[in-house]
């Protein structure tokens, strides 16, 4: 069994959800992960055969076939210029927000083997949804591919569409865990506990979620107009959703979050 070596250089909050959801993957037993970050005060797992955490990035890059970058916009000058010497025949990924292709090329070199993806926190739970670009190089792509459908689903789309993806995929766990809370909220408001409303909510947005998921052909609107009856409950209810302005709040969140995107990548690219 061919064994897939992995640098994680940057273990916050997404690399740390990276390393959790690959232990539990179907390529639990294939992986030897190596995870970086400046200053280690307490190690979130115990070091085994096929997971190290160390602070030294050149050691960790050395080591791996696979190098994953998810560090802050910011962080990412000093170690480039740190590793860059290193990354030859590689295949290297970033997270970075607002990191665009082209900006990659800039700091490591045009010659190398570069994927951007934009995974959630979803990827603790083998749930992420990954969007990927790429500058070329089909096969690293299908080895990033084959990673992160291990870690939930993907899709690979144009490097200009990233800032979209980072609003709809990655933000967008932020906005679905609000609405996930708001009806909750509302369910504890009609007699519900905190607990047994929560349940109910997670349980019934799985469960539309799952509708959707199981044929492409079904739209959210014809599920709609399934539980929908005339002069109804549900339709008095999501009609008064729709005065108070709730689709329309949404759009508008996703587009001030996709301004603030640009603004960021913009920033970088400067
Ligand atoms: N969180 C998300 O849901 C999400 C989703 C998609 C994309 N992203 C993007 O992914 C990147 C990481 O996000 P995050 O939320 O995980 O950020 P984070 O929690 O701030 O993690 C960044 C990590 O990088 C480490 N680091 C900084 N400088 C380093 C260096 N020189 N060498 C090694 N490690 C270093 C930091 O630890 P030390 O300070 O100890 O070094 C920290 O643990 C960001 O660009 C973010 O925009 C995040």
């Amino acid at each position: 069994m061919e064994q897939i070596k992995i640098a994680i250089i940057g273990t916050g909050n997404l690399g740390l959800s990276i390393v959790k959801g690959l232990l539990q993957s179907d390529l639990k037993d294939k992986v030897k992960i190596i995870a970086t970050r400046r200053k280690w005060n307490k190690l979130p797992f115990p070091e085994t055969e096929q997971l190290s955490f160390t602070t030294d990035n050149k050691m960790a890059v050395s080591q791996s076939d696979v190098i994953i970058f998810s560090v802050q916009p910011e962080q990412f000058d000093a170690i480039a210029l740190e590793v860059k010497s290193l990354l030859k025949e590689k295949v290297i990924i970033s997270t970075i927000t607002g990191l665009t292709l082209k900006g990659l090329k800039e700091q490591l070199g045009s010659h190398l083997k570069l994927v951007r993806s934009m995974p959630n926190t979803a990827i603790g739970v083998s749930q992420s949804m990954t969007c990927l670009s790429h500058n070329g190089d089909e096969e690293s792509a299908k080895a990033a591919q084959n990673i992160f459908n291990c870690l939930g689903k993907t899709l690979i789309i144009e490097d200009e569409l990233m800032q979209a993806a980072t609003v709809l995929g990655a933000s967008g766990i932020a906005f679905w865990m609000r609405l996930i809370r708001a009806t909750t909220q509302g369910g504890i408001q009609l007699g519900f506990d905190a607990q047994e409303a929560k349940f109910i909510a997670v349980q019934t947005c799985l469960g539309a979620a799952s509708i959707l998921e199981s044929d492409e052909n079904i739209h959210p609107e014809s599920e709609i107009d399934r539980v929908t009856t005339p002069k109804g409950c549900t339709i008095k209810g999501l009609n008064q959703m729709e005065h108070e302005g709730m689709s329309s709040a949404l759009i508008h969140g996703l587009v001030s979050s996709y301004e603030m995107i640009t603004e960021i990548k913009d920033k970088i690219e400067k």
